[in-house]
């Protein structure tokens, strides 16, 4: 089963993900994450990716596409993946589509968290994240236990580059120019499930729970 998980910057996807692998056998495939952790270990993806990010501009879609279909060959995800933050724009959802058909596979339900702009921003620059196994924290909504240490590995947490409020801004402007469009693409295909986003991380977990389990 492939579910997708789509909203803009800061809705929550990571959030959510964490939560919903815990209770279903799928793989957590972030398109973000493994960007990162190429620009971390300094290969040619991610030094062409980082240029990108920190302007919180896309990395195109031949590379993108490239590694999410790498990604959904390998073993773990043969029981299910959970995408977050692909696709992003309409030809990437076109060319999932193409993919997975080849592969005789299929999106179950494409999860829509719907979040406004303002908290958005308050979301974002609040972040912090786990340098070692990319769990996602808040400063105020939801604090780790001990300052500044992952709860579920003991890893340091850090800011993101691409979460100061110019490049969040940016990111807003380039999830509306071309991820928006998705919601009309997937909507049209009978896939898409808008969850409340604005409200606390139990609330919005119990809304895509219900949807997961139907
Ligand atoms: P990516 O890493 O995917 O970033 P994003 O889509 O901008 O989303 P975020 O990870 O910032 O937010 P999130 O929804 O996961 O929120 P989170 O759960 O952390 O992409 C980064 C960059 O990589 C892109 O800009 C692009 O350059 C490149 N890229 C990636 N994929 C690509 C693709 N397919 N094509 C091209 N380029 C691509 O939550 C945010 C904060 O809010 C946290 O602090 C969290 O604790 C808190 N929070 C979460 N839920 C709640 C709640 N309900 N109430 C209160 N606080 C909450
Ligand atoms: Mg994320
Ligand atoms: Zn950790």
């Amino acid at each position: 089963m492939i579910v997708i998980l789509l909203g803009p910057p800061g809705a929550g996807k990571g959030t959510q993900a964490e939560r919903i692998i815990d209770h279903h056998k799928l793989t957590h495939v972030s398109t973000g994450d493994i960007l990162r952790s190429s620009v971390k270990k300094g290969t040619e993806l991610g030094n062409k990716a980082k240029e990108f990010m920190d302007k919180g501009e896309l990395v195109s879609d031949d590379i993108i596409i490239g590694i999410v279909e790498e990604r959904l060959k390998e073993p773990d995800c043969k029981s299910g993946a959970l995408l977050d933050g692909f696709p992003r724009t309409v030809v990437q959802a076109r060319s999932l589509d193409k993919v997975l058909e080849k592969m005789g596979r299929s999106i179950k339900a494409v999860i829509y968290i719907d979040v406004d702009e303002e908290e958005i921003i308050s979301r974002l620059t609040g972040r912090r994240i786990c340098r070692e196994c990319g769990a996602s924290y808040h400063l105020n909504f939801n604090p780790p236990q001990v300052r500044n240490v992952c709860d579920q590995c003991g890893g340091g947490l850090y800011q993101r580059e691409d979460d100061s409020f110019e490049t969040v801004k940016q990111r807003i402007n380039v999830y509306q120019e071309q991820t928006e469009p998705l919601i009309n693409y997937y909507e049209k295909n009978n896939l898409l499930e808008k969850v409340e986003g604005n409200q606390d991380i139990d609330e919005v977990f119990k809304e895509i729970k219900k949807i997961l389990e139907n």
